[in-house]
């Protein structure tokens, strides 16, 4: 059963085309691109395993098999580091290999939306709650990320649903999923919002709240019913808020996590630059 199960699962939708990063994206993923001294995807990976995740589950595209090498095993590059004396960058470059056990590939062929993505991954998955990372989202934080959702998890108890949301400008809100919050008063120090549902990308004027979901959740099983009927909505895509929205419907509740720690869109050159500055600032006032 899933119910009040530890979340040791998490999936990781890579397989997009990183359409807004193009032409730097044109034959490497963008989830390689480097940040700071690592993949993209290498830091969300961390997040998950400090969070106590132990399986991934990397849904891949065309471009997945410079992914599927960053994470295995390279034994010539190893020893050509060690015989060069360079016993440091060998450690870094074996530490990025996951152990095969815990990792599953999932490939996605036809570009049909993030819910669709995460709705492959359901064998994968099984009957356990699990996360989800978005990897172009990268959240600087004292605590992890996922840690904090799954802190919040464990306060709430159950089985719910949780997002990690932040509050954007109205302007702005078409970019997202929205939290359609349960009721207006929620506290200013509040970080767990009770939700009734969510929308992807509304309007300004449609707009239900301004908590923006970011690519960080925690789901339950159930999603997968809902991904399954394979309906498609923004952007003619398979969403996985729509599914969301039926697997609150089916009486699954749902929260949002008002995280700490400062979230970087690096899914767009100035996110990505950005996030690049913070790392490098960040570094440089421990030195
Ligand atoms: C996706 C989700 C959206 C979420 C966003 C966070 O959108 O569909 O609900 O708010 O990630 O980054 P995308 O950025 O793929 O358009």
């Amino acid at each position: 059963m899933s119910g009040g199960t530890e979340v040791r699962v998490a999936v990781f939708p890579v397989a997009g085309r990183g359409t807004r990063m193009l032409p730097a994206t044109k034959a490497l993923a963008k989830e390689l691109l480097p940040l700071y001294d690592r993949p993209l995807l290498q830091w969300s990976v961390e997040e998950a395993l400090a969070s106590g995740v132990e399986r991934l589950i990397f849904v891949i595209g065309e471009n997945g098999s410079a992914i599927r090498k960053h994470f295995s095993r390279d034994l010539a590059l190893e020893q050509a580091l060690e015989s060069a004396g360079k016993h440091e960058l060998a450690m870094q470059v074996r530490a990025c290999a996951l152990p095969e056990d815990k990792v599953a590939w999932v490939v996605q062929d036809s570009p049909l939306g993030f819910g669709h993505a995460v709705g492959l991954a359901a064998e994968a998955v099984g009957d356990n709650s699990f996360a989800v990372l978005l990897p172009d989202d990268f959240v600087l934080a004292q605590i992890p990320c996922l840690a904090q959702l799954i802190e919040a998890r464990r306060t709430v108890g159950g089985d719910g649903i949780f997002l990690a949301v932040e509050q954007h400008p109205l302007g702005e809100v078409s970019a997202y999923g929205v939290l359609v919050p349960e009721s207006e008063s929620v506290s200013e120090n509040d970080k767990v919002i009770t939700a009734r549902s969510v929308v992807e990308k509304p309007t300004p004027e449609t707009a239900p709240s301004q908590d923006c979901i970011i690519g960080r959740y925690i789901l339950t099983p159930r999603v997968f019913e809902a991904l399954r009927a394979g309906q498609r909505g923004v952007g003619g895509e398979i969403q996985l808020t729509d599914a969301l929205a039926v697997t609150v419907d089916s009486g699954v509740p749902l929260y949002g996590v008002r995280f700490d720690g400062k979230r970087f869109d690096c899914g767009q050159t100035n996110g990505w630059l950005t996030a690049n500055r913070a790392l490098a600032d960040a570094h440089s006032s421990q030195e």
